[in-house]
């Protein structure tokens, strides 16, 4: 894994903190109060695709939980050990309440075994994660984690809309746009297709068909842009990240002219350095409880 993925997920926080959809975070607090108070034990929280930890970091930050409770065991779960490495890092001196489980293993091969002796969790979490996945062969495993009446908590959920001003060029930019969707919408990972580009709107179909039954949904739109001619924190970086990975997934495009979209690109990264850039994803989020 490259360092700059780490950084990029790092970057990502402050970027995921403003995009967060308030109503459904209201909804998940509310709830896990509620059942805080319920439990007369520890709630068991999973993690999927949790990254570098900068969800823990969140949750903590915004006072999710009820510190005075019975606790809270807070499982950690990515399939790249060199990320839960760093997580384990950054989150080395939780709150005495906060107990931190690091699980480095894929998803799937972890509901295999959940499934056979391992309880399955109060709150379910995935953060930019569920658009990686073939949502028809995921859900129903990612289920099996979740206890009947249990939380899930789905956010940043990529839907259909890569917007980048100011414009270069609109048709080109509009042909480039279409092309990196596809590369979504064509992915295969382990011989399976992964994700798509408009998960976000599918998720209100496939989560009910799987159990997992919609309390709240709204946007999370990831919204960068200068303020006085510069961006905040790492967010530069986050923006040179995404021009990058568009141009990785497009170099070898046959329907574009490569040298028209290295310059493309180029003058993308230009915008970046003169703060000129202003980057807008669409994306959902979802809260919910598991039907039984
Ligand atoms: C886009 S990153 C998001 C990370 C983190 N949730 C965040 O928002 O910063 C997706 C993460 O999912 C992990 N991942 C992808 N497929 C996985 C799988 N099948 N099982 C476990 N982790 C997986 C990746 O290693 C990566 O850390």
């Amino acid at each position: 894994m490259s360092d700059d993925f780490l950084r990029y997920l790092t970057a990502k926080r402050s970027v995921d903190d403003r995009a967060l959809n308030r109503v459904a975070w209201a909804q998940l607090a509310e709830h896990v109060r509620a059942r805080q108070l319920a439990l007369r034990r520890p709630l068991r929280v999973l993690e999927l695709g949790a990254g570098v930890g900068t969800m823990v970091e969140r949750l903590l930050a915004w006072r999710l939980f009820d510190a005075d409770a019975e606790g809270v065991d807070y499982t950690l779960l990515d399939a790249n050990p060199a990320l839960l490495a760093a997580a384990q890092q950054r989150l080395a001196d939780p709150p005495s309440w906060l107990h931190l489980h690091f699980a480095a293993v894929n998803a799937f091969e972890y509901a295999n075994r959940a499934a056979q002796y391992m309880q399955r969790c109060d709150l379910l979490i995935a953060n930019a994660f569920l658009d990686l996945l073939d949502l028809p062969t995921a859900l129903p495993a990612l289920r099996t984690l979740l206890a009947d009446d249990g939380l899930f908590y789905f956010t940043i959920n990529f839907d259909g809309a890569t917007l980048l001003e100011p414009a270069i060029d609109p048709p080109f930019d509009a042909a480039i746009e279409s092309a990196y969707h596809r590369t979504m919408d064509e992915r295969i990972t382990d011989g399976h297709p992964s994700g798509d580009s408009r998960t976000g709107r599918h998720l209100f179909m496939q989560l009910p068909a799987a159990g997992f039954e919609i309390r709240s949904a709204g946007s999370s739109d990831w919204v960068v842009h200068p303020i006085g001619g510069a961006y905040p924190d790492d967010e530069a970086f986050f923006l040179h990240f995404i021009v990058a990975t568009m141009h990785g997934a497009l170099r070898c495009e046959s329907t574009l002219d490569q040298e028209r979209f290295d310059a493309w690109i180029g003058e993308r990264h230009a915008q970046i350095d003169r703060g000129e850039l202003v980057y807008i994803a669409h994306q959902l989020d979802f809260f919910g409880v598991a039907a039984r």
